[in-house]
């Protein structure tokens, strides 16, 4: 061999000698990187896993315990959607036009129509009797005013916000 291969040949092994030492520690890094990603669960050892943990069993009260079941929830939401009437509105409007217009619209049992008129004297007794009366009721010379118009589910805040309506809507 002529001396330039020699020389060559020995300066082509150490390169390649040096880019096997890079591989090699790629390698290691990449490994210890791997090492620190926590293992994915698979999701077949999941369900088994929630399989075995799963609870031995469940009350089953038979056709007629669920049916007695799904009555109460039923009886509950009923209830809950009562205990506030109108869907809790306190749109004055509302109210008026579903129960209280019921009288002060046509003046029934002697209910003040919304003309002015018929507010006047009423309206000088200052708004918050106003207010007491239409929550508590109230017994005039007119008539029977009902408490809350009848329905105790109406909140103060419901009543109260009907009567500024009524009073706002005068005419
Ligand atoms: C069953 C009929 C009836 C219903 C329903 C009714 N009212 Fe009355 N309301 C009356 C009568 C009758 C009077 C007059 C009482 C009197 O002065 O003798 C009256 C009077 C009032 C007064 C005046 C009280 C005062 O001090 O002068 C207000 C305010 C009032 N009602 C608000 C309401 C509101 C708000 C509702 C609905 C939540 C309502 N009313 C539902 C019959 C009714």
């Amino acid at each position: 061999m002529r001396n330039y291969d020699l020389e060559f040949l020995k300066r082509f092994s150490m390169v390649l000698g040096m880019l096997a030492l890079i591989t090699l520690g790629l390698i290691l890094l990449a490994s210890h990187l791997h090492g620190r990603i926590p293992p994915e669960v698979s999701p077949s050892a999941a369900a088994r896993t929630q399989e075995r943990i799963a609870p031995v069993g469940a009350v089953y009260a038979g056709d007629t315990g669920a049916a007695a079941q799904a009555a109460a929830a039923a009886a509950a939401a009923a209830a809950a959607a009562s205990q506030v009437a109108y869907g809790g509105t306190t749109d004055g409007s509302v109210i008026f036009q579903n129960l209280c217009g019921a009288c002060h619209s046509g003046g029934v049992g002697g209910a003040p129509t919304l003309s002015q008129g018929a507010w006047a004297s009423r309206i000088a007794q200052g708004k918050d009797t106003l207010y007491k009366h239409a929550i508590e009721g109230f017994t005039g010379s007119a008539g029977v005013m009902p408490p809350k118009g009848g329905n105790p589910a109406l909140t103060d805040e419901q009543v109260q916000a009907t009567v500024d309506w009524m009073l706002d809507n005068l005419k």
